[in-house]
């Protein structure tokens, strides 16, 4: 959802909550609904947090692939991915935004650089259908960026969350294939 929508319709129902308790306890004081309103008005920072600190990533070692390079790598990758769901999350403006997206996309760019690099040297067997995985995420993030381009607001949501899940699939998944082949090889 567009974060001014997201705004209006939190002013919204701020604006209605103060207006059914004033209303409220015209009916008396021992009258629950106005109480309930206060309950909810109460814990509606803890909800909203609740709810926006889901949308972020974590590392945890799971994810590792048991060479330290590129885990380190991998963690700054979420890293920048949080930075980016934070510029979608709160009202932190669009120069932010494009710097946390053109951050991310860039550092995964180089990533896959060093990855397939280390695949290649080391000759490791499924090299091209994972170089291919990688090719075919940037050109879908390339058309991504042009549709951005033409609707930042109404793009930014769906970019962050591709890049967001194909990152971690791709490091939880297609990456740990990898592992004890080049660990094998002597990669730590
Ligand atoms: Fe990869």
């Amino acid at each position: 959802m567009r974060k001014s929508l997201q705004t209006f319709g939190l002013s919204l129902f701020i604006v209605l909550a103060f207006l059914v308790i004033g209303i409220g306890f015209l009916f008396g004081i021992d009258n629950p609904v106005p109480w309930i309103m206060i309950a909810v008005l109460v814990a509606l920072p803890v909800i909203h947090k609740k709810m926006t600190s889901r949308q972020f990533v974590s590392w945890d070692n799971s994810l590792s692939v048991g060479i330290q390079a590129i885990d380190d790598e991998h963690q700054k990758l979420l890293t920048l991915i949080n930075n980016l769901q934070t510029a979608v999350l709160y009202p932190t403006g669009e120069s932010f935004e494009r710097q946390a997206l053109s951050e991310l996309v860039d550092y995964t760019k180089y990533h896959f650089e060093r990855e397939e690099r280390l695949m290649s040297d080391y000759g490791y067997p499924d090299y091209e259908a994972h170089k291919k995985q990688h090719e075919e995420m940037i050109v879908k993030v390339t058309r991504f960026l042009d549709s951005y381009e033409m609707d930042r607001e109404g793009t930014i949501d769906e970019l962050t969350g591709f890049l967001k899940n194909w990152l971690i699939d791709h490091i939880a998944g297609t990456d740990q294939q990898y592992s004890q082949f080049l660990r094998e090889k002597g990669v730590k």
